[in-house]
């Protein structure tokens, strides 16, 4: 792509919590990068989200920040939330913000892959040769299931004591939404999908496994589908990780295996992910970009958090959003290498070697980048 017909993407940056305005600051520079190679051009405009947003506005995400998003050629979030904000409301706490962004984008289809790099294949907790190699992808639904489900809430018992409810709730459309995005990733991948529920216990699963059943057989007889309950889908990650191409799951146990699936790679520090809705007329796709790892108030402010996280969130904007494959290889390609030198945050440093801080890791991918390019 030549500089002078370089598309202006609007980016919205919600730098957000905790680590989350050093992690950003590290995917800053390598759009910066991008940019001074006339590789992309990028009209970025900061705003609060989560706890940061409460603190300003009392709210963790004001109606501004959503119209902003939903503009934006693509969002940009590093992370939310803190001890801080732990005993406020539960509609104001930082996480409301988040939930309400995936909401209210529709952002239903959450890309996370776990990858294991091969520098760090040793600083795994499971056995190096159960994880060296590692590419999985998980797919998790992000605007359903019980995260949104109604009814929910507290309520008072007559005879004193309360009732905490949650629903657990999934349509046809829901489901095959998001498990065409899963067919159509696995297509690209290893062409093998399994798609995992409770259909032993929960309604909601048994209609899952049902329609992505039908989805394949409709659609995308090509791909080979496996079916598994979560709770042995958990047990599989760890025994042996490699039997899996793309998972397909609902939000909660997708929250929970793609944690589970990150420690195969070292550290959660290492993950990005990507939050995609549906495509308009136009082609254009609400697009959000966020590492999988919180804000860790514990090491906040103290420049030492891993930010190749947020920095391969933008590779995979720069690939899903951009359609610009070589920009994101290009990323990809310097994290690998600075991690294959020895370069590490403390999160993933190993014995013998040195912890560098945020900004220096993000320097050395950015020199990385001028070496390779
Ligand atoms: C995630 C996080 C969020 C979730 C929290 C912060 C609301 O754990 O993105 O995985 O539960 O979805
Ligand atoms: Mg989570």
């Amino acid at each position: 792509m030549s500089a002078t017909n370089t598309p202006v993407r609007n980016i919205l940056a919600l730098a957000g919590d905790g680590i989350g305005p050093e992690v950003m600051a590290g995917a800053r520079k390598v759009m910066s990068w991008l940019e001074s190679k006339g590789r992309a051009k990028f009209n970025v405009t900061d705003s609060l989200v989560g706890g940061a947003s409460y603190d300003a506005h009392g709210t963790p995400l004001t109606d501004e920040t959503l119209a902003q998003a939903q503009k934006a050629d693509a969002v940009l979030l590093a992370c939310i939330g803190g001890y801080k904000w732990d005993q406020l409301d539960y509609d104001k706490r930082p996480e409301r913000g988040l939930l309400r962004l995936r909401k209210e984008m529709q952002l239903f289809a959450n890309l996370r892959p776990a990858i294991v790099q091969p520098a760090l294949a040793s600083a795994s907790t499971l056995k190096e040769d159960l994880v060296s190699g590692l590419d999985i992808m998980i797919v998790r639904e992000l605007t359903g299931g019980v995260y949104f489900g109604e009814p929910r809430g507290i309520f008072d018992l007559p005879g004193g004591g309360r009732r905490g409810i949650n629903t657990q709730v999934y349509t046809t459309d829901e489901i095959k939404r998001v498990g065409r995005v899963a067919f159509e990733l696995a297509r690209k991948r290893g062409n093998r999908l399994c798609s995992v529920e409770k259909a032993n216990v929960m309604e909601s699963g048994v209609l899952w496994r049902e329609e992505i059943t039908a989805l394949g057989k409709a659609e995308f007889p090509d791909v080979e589908l496996s079916h598994m309950y979560a709770d042995n889908c958990a047990m599989q990650i760890v025994r042996r990780p490699k039997q899996f191409d793309v998972i397909v799951t609902d939000n909660l146990f997708g929250d929970l295996l793609s944690d589970l699936a990150s420690m195969l790679t070292g550290s959660i520090g290492m993950l990005p992910s990507a939050s995609l809705g549906a495509a308009d007329a136009n082609g254009r796709q609400a697009a959000l970009y966020e590492p999988v790892h919180g804000s860790a108030p514990d090491i906040a402010g103290q420049g030492i958090a891993n930010p190749l996280a947020m920095i391969l969130s933008v590779a995979m904007m720069m690939r899903y959003s951009f359609n610009q494959g070589a920009e994101a290889d290009l990323i990809e390609k310097a994290v690998r290498n600075v991690l294959a030198a020895g370069i590490r945050t403390g999160d993933i440093v190993e014995p013998g070697q040195k912890a560098i801080g945020t900004d220096a890791m993000a320097d050395a991918v950015v020199a990385e980048l001028g070496k390779l390019a």
